[in-house]
């Protein structure tokens, strides 16, 4: 007698029993891999396109199957498809449907294919769109703040070093090392791309197939440079993930350290800029606050995202090859992870785009701590050829004085300073101020006005190229 089966028509024909309810559960990623439902289908048809051509279907049966995937993308995508958890997932689900709208023949489109090969092309294909669309976000929130460089290329900030007041520098020239850091994060992002590029679909669930596929075609079908060499690795490997997740953590912990200085800009205590009501937030209790929500979500988002890539990175561990289920742990913490930074870089570049600098405040703060030191020694290598050491030793000493004398460097009299050293001369004071100090640091990358007007014009021009 035969041995009634389970109900589940993708796999259930060697089972008697139904899955149960926990492991429906658990096995389910319906929850969450919906988001593939459009690369899924777009290589579905590119699959079922070359089973036609390889003879390997009928063309008969691949119009029927093709056109069947487009309606269902088009019930998809008006919202009249319906996800069923029982279905497992998104690839179950389509094939299910097409079953019921087409009948048997929708049982070819399975030919010479695996959800194994198939997972890993769609996740290949949803991150290929999404690292462009980050790598633009990017360039955005880089225009932004070049944007806001060349607008205060001249304006005077503290430059701190230990979060102490360190030496006067540019905003400009702050803000465009932003633009660097973000350049880089872009590098990586396009490089994923790159290395990404290669399609998993035609290897199967592990050893290839018997079925006289081409695999060319698909890949060229899909926008993929050529199909991987080796089957096995093709469907275990998950580095793409990975590389992904660790360039999106570390834009994500740039974007992280702005939004530290936008909170500490923003704070009481150093008040040198200001954003408008709809990028800040109110207090239930506190009437009088306004609080930087925007950028302290920026900043706490980094967690979830650097956690993004450690669960992909514990995942991995340990898997041997070829597939196992554990995989499927890879979609939650990846979309999740490729949602967040582009929020993050979007509510980056509103900020940015928004900020209003309180340039006297930036400017008086600046000129506190005797920010112009270096200056000073540096006054007396140049013009009394005094060993660089000895010149520190020597400025110290007058920091000290004027810390005594609760006295800005500026202010000493000439008759004070030259007991220090007698050949000091009033050419001194031509370095003691903020604005003086700062024209002067005119080095390769270094803070003076015409420097970042200079680089400002450079990334204005690469990142119309870019854009
Ligand atoms: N939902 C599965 C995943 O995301 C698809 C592949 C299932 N393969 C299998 N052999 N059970 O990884």
């Amino acid at each position: 007698m035969v041995k009634k089966a389970s109900k589940n028509k993708m796999w259930g024909g060697r089972f008697s029993l139904d899955s149960s309810k926990l492991l429906q559960n658990v096995n389910s990623s319906i929850e969450f891999d919906y988001k593939l439902f459009e690369v899924d289908v777009e290589a579905s048809i590119a699959h079922t396109q070359m089973l036609a051509h390889c003879k390997i279907i009928t063309k008969k049966d691949s119009s029927l199957i093709i056109s069947g995937l487009k309606r269902i993308r088009n019930q998809f995508q008006s919202g009249n498809f319906k996800l069923d958890k029982e279905l497992e997932d998104i690839h179950m689900n389509i094939e299910s449907k097409l079953q019921k709208d087409i009948g048997d023949t929708a049982g070819r489109l399975h030919t010479a294919r695996s959800r194994n090969d198939q997972v890993a092309t769609d996740l290949r294909l949803y991150i290929r769109k999404k690292n462009s669309h980050i790598a633009d976000e990017i360039t955005l929130l880089q225009i932004a703040l070049t944007n806001k460089a060349e607008e205060n290329y001249k304006t005077i900030m503290p430059g701190f070093t230990h979060m102490q007041t360190a030496q006067p520098i540019t905003m400009g020239h702050h803000l465009l090392a932003y633009v660097e850091m973000l350049s880089r994060d872009k590098g990586r992002i396009i490089d994923c791309n790159n290395r990404l590029n290669e399609s998993p679909l035609g290897s199967g669930a592990l050893s290839g197939t018997s079925f006289p596929i081409n695999r060319k075609m698909t890949a060229k079908t899909l926008g993929f440079d050529n199909p991987m060499r080796n089957s096995l690795d093709a469907v275990s490997s998950r580095d793409f993930v990975l590389e992904t997740m660790s360039s999106i953590a570390i834009c994500s912990v740039h974007l992280s350290r702005l939004a530290e200085e936008i909170i500490l800009w923003l704070s009481d205590g150093f008040n040198f800029i200001s954003l408008p009501d709809d990028l800040t937030t109110g207090s239930s209790i506190m009437p009088q606050k306004k609080n930087p929500d925007l950028a302290e979500l920026v900043r706490g988002k980094s967690g979830r995202l650097i956690g993004s890539l450690i669960t992909m990175l514990v995942v991995m561990k340990g898997l041997p090859l070829a597939y196992s289920k554990d995989l499927q742990e890879d979609k939650e913490p990846t979309f999740d992870a490729l949602d967040n930074i582009l929020l993050c870089l979007q509510s980056m570049t509103s900020m940015i785009k928004n900020m209003v600098p309180n340039i006297d405040n930036m400017n008086n703060a600046s000129s506190r701590q005797f920010s112009t030191a270096t200056d000073l020694a540096d006054w007396l290598v140049q013009n009394l050829n005094i060993p660089f050491r000895s010149a520190h030793q020597i400025t110290g000493e007058i920091v000290s004085k004027c810390i005594k004398d609760d006295m800005n460097l500026d202010k000493m009299e000439l008759e004070v300073l030259k007991q220090f050293d007698k050949r000091i001369t009033k050419d001194i004071y031509n370095v003691l101020n903020t604005e003086k100090s700062v024209n002067r640091k005119n080095s390769e990358g270094g803070t003076s006005p015409r420097n970042v007007k200079k680089s400002a014009s450079y990334w204005k021009k690469r990142l119309k190229d870019e854009e």
